[in-house]
């Protein structure tokens, strides 16, 4: 039998009563961090590139999500680790996905609802705000706690760390991931951009721009141990996708944060953005005119008492 994960009748974000936030302007563009991922939502993971997708299915494995586990997948984006989440608890277990984006949420129920996993339940909720409770398990804490790719884009990754460690059963693990460097020769293509924006494209990302130091397996372990966590196993993957092409990889970097980016590109200056990046692509394209594309994952699994 499922166990259905409840959230308090009363709060405001349960699946019934999802509602858009309120938009909040900020280097991320209107509507902040959810306005960003809003936008994004619908070629999100739609690209045809396999990065996404692998990170989430090495993050529940690297977790060793079990049949008839409790989950709970903090930022869920459109599903990449919660979809294999679901299918590792199976009907027995649970899973419930969080994402301050609405049009995020929207895709991950839309996506578990096609696959028939009726044991997962999508919260539109703010990790980082006091006001939004994690919905529960009815009987104490859950087995485990994923969050992929999220972490950097948090303004207060030590508070979030701490109510991930609430959040959690005794013994249960807390599973994180991040990307690292990109293959090396991409940066030419960010250095290409970077004079056409206000600001680095990291910065425009997270919304957070000079305060937020790189994430590092040496951060990360620092935070989850300030967090409270007993242990952390640290583990590092390369990552490969191919672009067919520059346009190919246009649409990818739209379907990601770092549309923030081009968004923050003064009006009219975006083409010039464009062919600039495209120029140092071609110093990467293969004989046959792909681009081969390397990036690192890392993955941090912390155990709680
Ligand atoms: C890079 S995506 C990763 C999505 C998914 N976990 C994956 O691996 O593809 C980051 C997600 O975190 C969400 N997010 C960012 N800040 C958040 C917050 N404070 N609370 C909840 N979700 C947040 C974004 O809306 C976005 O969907």
């Amino acid at each position: 039998m499922p166990r259905p994960l409840t959230a308090p009748p009363d709060t405001p974000w349960d699946t019934a009563a999802e509602a858009p936030r309120p938009a909040e302007d900020g280097p991320a563009g209107d509507g902040g961090i959810a306005g960003l991922f809003d936008r994004a939502a619908a070629t999100y993971d739609r690209v045809g590139i396999d990065l996404l997708p692998a990170a989430g299915r090495l993050l529940v494995r690297h977790a060793r999500v079990a049949a008839g586990e409790r989950v709970l997948d903090a930022g869920c984006g459109t599903g990449a680790c919660l979809l294999p989440a679901a299918r590792a608890v199976g009907p027995g277990g649970a899973v419930a996905g969080i994402d301050v984006s609405p049009a995020m949420t929207g895709r991950t129920r839309e996506r578990a609802a096609g696959h028939g996993l009726d044991w997962v339940r999508t919260y539109t909720a703010d990790v980082e705000d006091p006001h939004d409770a994690l919905p529960a398990p009815p009987d104490g804490g859950y087995d485990a706690v994923t969050a992929g790719m999220l972490l950097s884009f948090l303004r207060r990754p030590d508070a979030a760390l701490g109510r991930f460690h609430s959040a959690l059963r005794p013994g249960g693990r807390l599973a994180l991931s991040w990307w690292g460097e990109e293959a090396p020769g991409w940066g030419r293509v960010v250095e290409a951009t970077r004079p056409f924006g206000p600001g680095t494209r990291e910065e425009i990302e997270t919304d957070v721009p000079g305060q937020s130091p790189p994430l590092t397996p040496e951060r990360v372990e620092r935070l989850v141990y300030q967090a409270g966590f007993a242990s952390v196993e640290l583990y590092e993957e390369r990552l490969e996708a191919t672009f067919r092409d520059p346009d190919h990889w246009w649409e990818w970097t739209w379907s990601t944060a770092a549309r923030a980016f081009w968004e923050s590109v003064p009006d009219g200056r975006l083409p010039a953005a464009r062919a600039a990046a495209y120029r140092a692509l071609e110093a990467l394209r293969a004989p046959d005119g792909s681009l081969p594309y390397v990036l690192t994952a890392h993955f941090a699994v912390c155990h709680r008492w």
